[in-house]
């Protein structure tokens, strides 16, 4: 059965021009793309994503980056998505994650790490509802 994830290429990735590179990464893992737009996150769009993180240590800094340039959100539709996606992005700290993955190949540092995938079915809903309407991902719209 097909499934979803939300890709989204990060302000590192998109400043440093890694769109084209990542989108044909994403491409060759057989993933369907069903939509893509650049937006630039507000403050309350970015905190309310990354909820979950709110008690964290890093979440100022990373509210930060997120909302310092434009993003790229993806949603993605492939058997096995959100396992699928992660091995094809690597570890969140790019100096962990294996040769040839997306973050070894494009990412700085764990906070500045180039992309971000879903962790599970159900968060990959909540996120991709995050920036896309159903009618925007419908075929016919
Ligand atoms: P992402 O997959 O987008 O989900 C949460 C993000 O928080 C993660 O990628 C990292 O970019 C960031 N993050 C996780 N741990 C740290 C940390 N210790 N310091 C800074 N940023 C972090």
């Amino acid at each position: 059965m097909n499934n979803r994830t939300l890709a989204i290429i990060k302000p590192d990735a998109v400043s440093k021009n890694y769109i084209g590179q990542i989108v044909k990464m994403i491409n060759d893992g057989g993933f369907k793309i069903l939509r893509m737009k650049m937006v630039c996150m507000s403050k309350k769009s970015a905190e309310g994503f990354y909820e979950i993180h709110k008690e964290r240590p890093f979440f100022v800094e990373l509210i930060e980056f997120m909302t310092s340039g434009p993003c790229v959100p993806i949603p993605l539709e492939k058997e096995n998505a959100v396992e699928d996606y992660r091995k094809l992005i690597g570890a969140t700290n790019p100096a962990e994650a294996e040769e040839g993955t997306i973050r070894k190949l494009y990412a700085e540092s764990l906070s500045k790490n180039a992309v971000h995938g879903s962790d599970s079915d159900e968060n990959a809903v909540k996120e991709i509802a995050h920036f896309f309407s159903r009618d925007e991902l419908l075929n016919n719209k």
